[in-house]
């Protein structure tokens, strides 16, 4: 029997389903944009347009205990039922993927024998490291001796005393470089705020006066801090700033500008100087350990400077990016917490993803 009783349990059921109904389509579109690496986005369209018309029969239920539009619920079935076909088809297609999207546990575990993985290298990068040192020193040391008993070596021999003495030197920048990096992997981070525009403006401080000769526009936006280790920040800042000194020692009226292009509970930071710039193609190369874009004849150094950075920057959990143009100047970017919740929170979905 059709009493008012059960004519309202159902319009109150029907508009509950509906409005719940009406709500997926939400969460589906969210989820689509903040996980654009999925590749079930036809599926979510599909699922998205089904679950409406699922909505729309309810609330035709609900309008036709008042009215009998028959032919428009029927409509709406039938819209239903159509959009149910590709979405299923769309389904069983997408089982096999959806299968294989590991479990947070499965991807929690890979995660703890990756790290372990790579504290094993570290590990073995800073013993290998220590290791090479020893004969190094060795060569070096007789290097030293030959010189010395060849007081009256030619031009040829003294060539070659040269050519060992110089490959054992950068020898050993590069264990003094490869013992920086791992360094950097094993440190306990003490994280605290810091002030970025006077570590910038101390670190300036020190570069001019080792090259007091140099004349460089210096810009450093004020109030800029972030939260992170203060050790790694200095190193981060005095590789970045570093470079740009470096970069624009052949640039008529050189400039070098330390700013924030975002705030909030992430910043992102910048590097931007007016020097020799690089190659965009060869952007991705800048960050790996021994990579150069300038021959050592035109600016000196060993390439783990940028390597170095981007390992700091990865155990706050930010990222780096760079900008340049041959000639024209170079933009380093980064991003970095500003607070202590949002770098915990960074390092734990890092973990989790
Ligand atoms: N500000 C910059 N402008 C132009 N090129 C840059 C700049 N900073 C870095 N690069 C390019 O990236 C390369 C890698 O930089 P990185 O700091 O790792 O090494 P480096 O400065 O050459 O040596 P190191 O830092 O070990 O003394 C540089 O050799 C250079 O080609
Ligand atoms: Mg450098």
């Amino acid at each position: 029997m059709w009493t008012p009783g059960i004519q309202w349990m159902h319009v109150i059921a029907d508009l509950l389903i509906a409005v719940a109904f009406f709500t997926i389509p939400f969460v589906l579109l969210y989820v689509a944009r903040r996980r654009r690496d999925l590749t079930f986005n036809r599926l979510l369209a599909a699922f998205g347009v089904f679950i409406v018309a699922c909505g729309l029969t309810h609330v035709m239920a609900v309008w036709n205990v008042w009215h009998t539009d028959y032919w428009l619920e029927g409509a709406i079935k039938v819209l239903a039922a159509v959009a149910l076909v590709p979405t299923a088809i769309l389904l069983w297609r997408a089982l096999p993927q959806i299968l294989s999207v590991p479990s947070q546990r499965q991807l929690r575990d890979a995660n703890e024998s990756l790290a372990r993985a790579n504290r094993e290298l570290e590990a073995f990068t800073a013993s290998v490291s220590h290791d090479l040192r020893s004969p190094l020193t060795t060569i070096a040391g007789q290097a030293g001796l030959l010189e010395l008993s060849l007081p009256n070596a030619n031009e040829e021999q003294r060539r070659r005393l040269t050519r060992i003495q110089g490959s054992v030197k950068q020898m050993s920048e590069l264990i003094d470089a490869l013992l920086v990096l791992s360094r950097i992997s094993r440190h306990t981070l003490h994280r605290e705020i810091i002030d970025v525009s006077a570590l910038a403006e101390s670190i300036f401080q020190d570069l001019r006066q080792k090259d007091p000769s140099r004349n460089v526009e210096v810009e450093i936006q004020p109030g800029m801090a972030v939260h992170g280790d203060r050790r790694l920040i200095n190193d981060l800042f005095v590789n970045l700033l570093a470079n740009a000194w470096k970069f624009t020692s052949r640039t008529e009226h050189p400039r070098i500008e330390v700013g924030q292009s975002q705030h909030g509970s992430m910043a992102t930071l910048f590097v931007k100087d007016n020097g020799a710039g690089f190659d965009m193609a060869h952007e991705q190369k800048l960050f790996k350990p021994f990579q150069r874009l300038h021959g050592a004849a035109d600016f000196e150094g060993t390439g783990v400077g940028l390597a170095t950075v981007a390992r700091i920057i990865d155990r706050h959990g930010g990222r780096i990016w760079a900008e340049g143009k041959p000639s024209e100047g170079a933009v380093f970017y980064f991003t970095m917490p500003t607070s202590p919740i949002t770098e915990q929170f960074l390092l734990m979905q890092r973990a989790m993803a």
